[in-house]
């Protein structure tokens, strides 16, 4: 089994490279479905779930090839069927994201209920009500759906609850429909505007994306494309935490602090001593205060880093409370947080109550999700002694090489394979 072995308390420094953005490259493959053209992928993040996800793509007859380091040339003119796989669908929540662009292509998709991280119900009620809207006919199989559509035809659609995939997979299907497609209510993630520039370069005619409500004129068909993945926020975020919690002068690079704004000010509230450039961010020693939080859609505070920023104030001086609007299953990891010393009260499932600063202690630990995965790593780098993490596929799903990473900042971790 692979395990990371972190020895903590020790100071860091130097400078770290933000990858290219997970949740933007697990959209953009996909995207590619939509032009029976190549696609030439910049900037793409080697992760565990890019790596899933191209073995759904190439069990359709997708061409992924990689030219250069983090640079891949994808071609879907032989996809030579329409049902995913669906063993490998049930490892990748993002699997549903190949459902809008095969829809719109081929007039046709059969898959199963996607897995992914256990971080609550994760329905997908919404995606399957959005294809409707746009005309498509949904048969349930029992353990697969089949979505079904000659031709999708544009509609106005307001999405009941905001949504980060539905509002991309939505968008991506419109691309190909007949007339136009109104998404109301719709996500503004920066990962949304970046997918729209993309499909609007081979062709697409969207407006509005990165705002609520988003415009799609359809087009009988897009070209080959080129596009370099944006820097991955939460990295970034994650990253400028584990200067502040180490008590390091770091510096993170390749990177836009402007898409990590709520953060910087969470973090400056926090009293965290920071310099922000345009593209990167350097942290320095801080004496931390508590600060409260509640995660929202963006531009609100990201949910995607609730558990680093929980642990910061772990090492905060006073009460802060975290409140977890978007998932209802994703603030139990707080538990190994007590095991390994702190004082974390949990009120209900959505909210808890943190005292600090109380000391960490190595301990042994599983890691539950990716991003409480990488909470436990940033808690065991300002531990006294000995962390073992398991189960750390879950945090090599999204952060790419990061014991190597790490440890050229001066961190001691290492990955054992026992
Ligand atoms: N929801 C429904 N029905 C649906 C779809 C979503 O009720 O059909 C609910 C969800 O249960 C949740 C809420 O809508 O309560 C919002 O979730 P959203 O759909 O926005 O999340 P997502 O699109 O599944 C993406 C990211 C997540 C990130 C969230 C929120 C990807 C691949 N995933 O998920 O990333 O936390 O947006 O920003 O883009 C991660 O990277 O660790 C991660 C979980």
């Amino acid at each position: 089994m692979e395990k990371y072995i972190i020895n903590g308390n020790n100071q860091l420094s130097g400078e770290i490279k933000v990858a290219g953005a997970k949740n933007l490259a697990l959209k953009i493959f996909p995207a590619t479905i939509l032009s029976d053209q190549p696609c030439l992928i910049k900037n793409v993040p080697e992760i565990e779930d890019t790596l899933r996800l191209w073995e759904i793509m190439e069990d359709l007859g997708v061409k992924i090839e990689k030219n250069q380091t983090g640079q891949y040339t994808v071609s879907t003119k032989n996809i030579t069927k329409t049902e995913l796989n669906n063993e490998l669908v049930k490892k990748l929540r993002a699997s549903i994201m190949l459902a809008g662009p095969m829809l719109a292509r081929f007039g046709q998709v059969t898959l199963a209920h996607p897995g992914g991280c256990i971080i609550g119900k994760r329905p997908i009620d919404l995606f399957l009500e959005g294809f409707k809207k746009l005309g498509a006919e949904m048969i349930d199989n029992g353990e697969t759906y089949t979505l079904k559509a000659d031709k999708l035809i544009g509609n106005k659609i307001i999405l009941p609850q905001i949504s980060v995939t539905v509002t991309e997979n939505l968008m991506m299907a419109a691309t190909l429909a007949q007339g136009t497609t109104q998404i109301k209510n719709a996500a503004m993630e920066p990962e949304i505007k970046a997918l729209a520039d993309y499909l609007n370069q081979q062709g697409a005619k969207i407006t509005g994306a990165g705002t609520p409500e988003i415009t799609i004129e359809g087009v009988e068909k897009l070209n080959a494309g080129e596009f370099k993945i944006i820097p991955d926020r939460i990295e970034t975020g994650t990253f400028t935490i584990l200067g502040l919690i180490t008590n390091s002068n770091i510096k993170i690079t390749d990177c836009q602090p402007e898409h990590i704004e709520n953060l910087l000010y969470s973090l400056k509230k926090a009293n965290a001593q920071l310099e922000i450039g345009s593209d990167y961010i350097i942290t320095k020693p801080s004496k931390l205060i508590a600060t409260n939080i509640i995660t929202h859609e963006y531009p609100g505070f990201p949910t995607d880093l609730q558990a680093p920023f929980t642990v910061l104030m772990t090492q905060a001086k006073g009460l802060s409370l975290i409140h977890e609007t978007i998932f209802d299953g994703r603030l139990f990891y707080t538990d190994i947080l007590n095991q390994m010393g702190a004082n974390i009260i949990m009120c209900d499932p959505h909210r808890i109550v943190i005292q600090g600063p109380t000391q960490l202690y190595g301990r042994n630990v599983v890691s539950p999700d990716l991003r409480a995965g990488i909470a436990l790593v940033l808690a065991a780098l300002a531990a006294q002694g000995t962390t073992v993490i398991e189960n750390i596929y879950q945090i090599n799903r999204g952060y790419e090489n990061i014991t190597e990473r790490l440890q050229k900042l001066g961190a001691d971790i290492k990955q054992i394979n026992q």
